[in-house]
């Protein structure tokens, strides 16, 4: 009796061990297959949270978050390339254009009262990234490298000389908090849409105006000699004061940024390798000892378990902007940094034990197999950042741009009330009238609005 009761408890226990053993993903940074397949595993979680949201009738909108849908579909074009795992294509198309905004510059009207700077430009880098990898176009749509002008298009004009020689605020209304802040994320990620632009168009204004980011950022605390970048400064102390949160994805910006930039001047201006390679350094602040130093971690929020569902998407972009932007910048450059991505993939594949099936990913990396109790989008969304950045030396191909087979087509005037290439019935003279006269409506509406934001800011 005894003996099998005892050895029905060692099945159990046994049992119990090996389900620990065959939980969470199994990941080899070295071997394609074994990212490709842990990739589509924690894709298809995410994908899963993506179509059980409320407002999943709407293509592209998350609940209580519109930013969020652009970087996820960045990551997921990615994983595209990367994998050659084509079942997510037609809900990023469709998530795409529903969001592209009337525009063609992803400001859509029901959400463009409460946008900032960073969150349209989030999407930017998703249509920057779609038309570098040569991800499918529609016919009869605004192509991907366009709309990436469209944001730009859109975000110059609000480069603000009023205050601090310079730089784009945080918000854009007057009744946003963040519009008496500059910060990092806007201006780093004006900077880095910019560079791609411009390499991926050759149009030198595109360049003209990165570096203008980049000189303006180091003007201020944004981006110091140190390489130390604040999160924040304020207009009220005309850009001398600092909020010195540290984020991975600030410094991220800035590096990639910096690394096409590079790529862009044929590495004749020493001044970006320079930045690559002083940012990635003081970077190491993010590879905490709790992880033996090569791990990834939002230092900022995970010790103390207090990162929001934004913060924890963070470690997506780091990841995978320095994973491509490994491709057009100098081997070394990037080796030590890689490395570390290694191990930390293989982290952050022991960390996805969570959830019903095991599989479900938590945030904490640097605890590995030890589940941090979390579960959600964003979680599977900086752990697809990483396993896409450790796919990419498997492609060791670059970003393709105008002259090395992008397909996507450039329209400087992209945005700027451009509407796509074909309507859908032939406009009348009836139309047209009509049309000029909500265009009047609309310029002296605009025109106010712009007079009280000048006033308000
Ligand atoms: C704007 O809101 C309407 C009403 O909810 C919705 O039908 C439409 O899809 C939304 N558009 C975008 C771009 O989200
Ligand atoms: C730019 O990127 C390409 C890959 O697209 C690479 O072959 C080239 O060496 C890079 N140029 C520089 C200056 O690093
Ligand atoms: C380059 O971009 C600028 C800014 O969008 C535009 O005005 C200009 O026409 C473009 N030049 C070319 C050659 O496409």
């Amino acid at each position: 009796m005894k003996s099998v009761v005892l050895s029905r408890w060692l099945t159990a226990l046994s049992a119990c061990l090996l389900l620990q053993h065959v939980l969470a993903i199994e990941v080899n940074p070295d071997d394609e297959t074994s990212l490709q397949d842990a990739a589509k595993t924690v894709a298809s979680a995410m994908m899963d949270f993506y179509n059980a949201r409320d407002s999943k009738d709407i293509p592209g909108k998350m609940d209580d978050t519109w930013w969020e849908g652009g970087s996820m579909f960045m990551t997921l074009i990615q994983y595209w390339y990367l994998t050659g795992d084509d079942q997510f294509n037609d809900a990023i198309q469709e998530g795409m254009y529903w969001q592209k905004g009337e525009d063609n510059d992803f400001f859509p009207s029901n959400y463009s009262q409460y946008l900032g700077n960073d969150d349209q430009v989030f999407w930017g880098m998703a249509a920057i990234t779609a038309a570098e990898l040569n991800f499918p176009e529609r016919d009869n749509e605004p192509s991907w490298v366009s709309l990436a002008e469209g944001v730009f298009n859109g975000q110059i004009p609000r480069w603000d000389m009023t205050s601090c020689s310079g730089g784009l605020r945080w918000q854009i209304w007057p009744y946003q908090n963040g519009i008496g802040l500059k910060n990092a994320i806007s201006n780093g990620g004006l900077f880095q849409l910019s560079a791609r632009l411009a390499l991926y168009t050759k149009n030198s204004t595109y360049a003209e105006w990165a570096e203008k980011i980049w000189d303006w950022s180091a003007s201020t605390p944004l981006l110091r000699k140190t390489w130390v970048i604040a999160d924040t400064t304020s207009t009220a102390a005309n850009c001398k004061d600092h909020g010195d949160h540290q984020w991975t994805y600030n410094y991220a910006t800035y590096i990639a940024g910096a690394g096409y930039m590079h790529n862009y001047t044929n590495g004749e201006e020493s001044k970006w390798l320079e930045g690559v390679t002083g940012l990635i350094k003081t970077s190491d602040q993010f590879f905490p000892k709790s992880g033996d130093n090569q791990i990834i971690s939002d230092i900022t929020c995970e010790p103390i378990n207090k990162c929001d569902r934004n913060q924890k998407t963070f470690k997506a972009y780091f990841t995978s902007w320095l994973g491509f932007m490994s491709l057009i910048v100098p081997t070394e450059i990037t080796a030590d940094v890689m490395a570390r991505f290694k191990v930390s993939a293989v982290a952050a594949g022991q960390q996805c034990s969570g959830g019903s099936d095991g599989k479900h990913c938590g945030i904490r990396w640097t605890k590995k197999a030890e589940w941090d109790g979390t579960t959600g989008l964003e979680q599977q969304m900086s752990v697809l950042g990483v396993l896409n950045a450790n796919m990419v030396p498997f492609k060791a191909q670059g970003p393709y741009n105008a002259d090395n087979g992008g397909k996507s087509e450039s329209n400087p005037h992209g945005g700027s009330n451009t509407k796509s290439t074909v309507g859908p019935e032939p406009i009348t003279t009836g139309d047209r009238a009509g049309a000029g006269i909500l265009t009047a409506i609309f310029v002296v509406i605009w025109a106010g609005a712009v007079s009280w934001m000048i006033k308000g800011a």
